[in-house]
């Protein structure tokens, strides 16, 4: 790519911790010179670091220490939404550039909250359990099996959604609930106008009103531990909880005393606090919760348009353009 300029000789260093989909690689490739670490460890990132122009993460933290190991540095490149792994105040203090692929994974994550809803109200991860036991087909009749044991479930249609935060995928996620008939409801203080059909109040409105809880907000200070013991005393007793969130959105121990009481009904979670998680942390198998790795935005599609809109905002602010999807920062505005 012409234009892009370094104030050090030869073309801009871009620095992946980790590979990305090809066509973000080729993006980038075309732009400089591409160095991937293949690892998110400081000390085996801090050679490639020193002469770094760009650097394109996944989660891995990009922390004041990695940044001060940077000099040159000039972008930080988050491949996903989520910016909670950057420390945008270090960057914004250094003048570094944040873009993030807001949207990219939107299809991705929505599809997969329906999934994980749609496998909670079938009771899915208890029926897999007991049919590779041998328990059902001991019962004779499978069908017979499934209601004697406690696996009917209840469908999605006729029930309502509640999403808490109407960002990019909360938008989707209201979409494809309202294709299988499902009342839609919200909260986002950024929202004051939603998609048609979808119902907006506030948390407590969105609590009461949902079958089936969704989480789509970024973790902040002001959602660490939204979803506490307090919060889920407000849900319906029985309701559905979905987190593709963040693991600090939720206080995993109110849900677990929660899921044992049954007020919640299941619980699908697909993100940990911290990450990776234990191996023997509760949720990872208690029978009334759908544990995922982290995988709601990780399909082959998703993957491709993140790093192809994550190669493409690095190589815009290399190249001294304003990238789409540029993170607020002051000391861009008052250049
Ligand atoms: N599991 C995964 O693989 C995965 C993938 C992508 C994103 N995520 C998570 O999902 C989050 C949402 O993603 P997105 O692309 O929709 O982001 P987004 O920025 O488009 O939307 C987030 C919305 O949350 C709203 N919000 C903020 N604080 C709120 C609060 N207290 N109450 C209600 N709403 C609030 C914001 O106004 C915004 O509209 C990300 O921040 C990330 O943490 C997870």
């Amino acid at each position: 790519v012409s234009g892009v300029e370094t104030d050090r000789a030869g073309r801009p260093v871009i620095v992946l911790t980790e590979p990305i989909a090809e066509t973000g690689l080729e993006v980038l490739s075309g732009a400089g010179r591409v160095h991937v670490v293949g690892s998110t460890d400081l000390a085996a990132l801090a050679p490639a670091l020193a002469g770094a122009d760009a650097l394109v993460v996944r989660s891995s933290p990009v922390t004041a220490e990695l940044l001060d190991l940077a000099p040159h540095l000039r972008v930080v490149g988050r491949h996903g939404a989520g910016l909670d792994n950057i420390d945008l105040a270090a960057a914004r203090r250094r003048g570094i550039a944040v873009v993030n692929t807001p949207g990219a994974n939107a299809a991705s994550v929505a599809e997969f909250v329906i999934l994980a809803a749609l496998a909670l109200a079938r009771r899915l991860v208890p029926a897999r359990a007991a049919f590779g036991s041998g328990s059902l087909s001991a019962q004779g009749s499978l069908p017979a099996a499934v209601v004697r044991s406690g696996l009917s479930g209840g469908m999605l249609h006729g029930r309502t959604l509640g999403l808490v935060g109407l960002g990019a995928i909360g938008t989707r996620v209201a979409a494809y609930a309202r294709g299988l008939g499902m009342q839609v409801v919200a909260c986002d203080p950024a929202v004051t106008r939603g998609p048609e059909g979808v119902r907006l109040g506030d948390l407590a409105m969105v609590l009461g009103a949902s079958d089936v809880l969704s989480l789509h907000v970024p973790l902040v200070p002001a959602t660490s531990h939204l979803i506490d013991a307090s919060a889920i005393e407000q849900m319906r007793a029985g309701a559905l909880l979905v987190n593709t969130a963040r693991g600090g959105v939720v206080d995993e121990d109110a849900v677990l005393a929660a899921l044992d009481s049954r007020q919640l009904g299941g619980y699908a979670v697909d993100v940990y606090d911290p990450e990776p998680p234990p191996a023997d942390l509760p949720v990872l198998n208690h029978p009334a919760v759908l544990a995922t790795p982290h995988m709601a935005a990780m399909t082959s599609d998703a993957l491709a348009e993140m790093a192809r809109s994550v190669a493409s905002g690095v190589v815009d602010v290399l190249a001294g353009r304003t990238p789409p999807h540029l993170v607020p920062d002051p000391t861009e505005e008052s250049r």
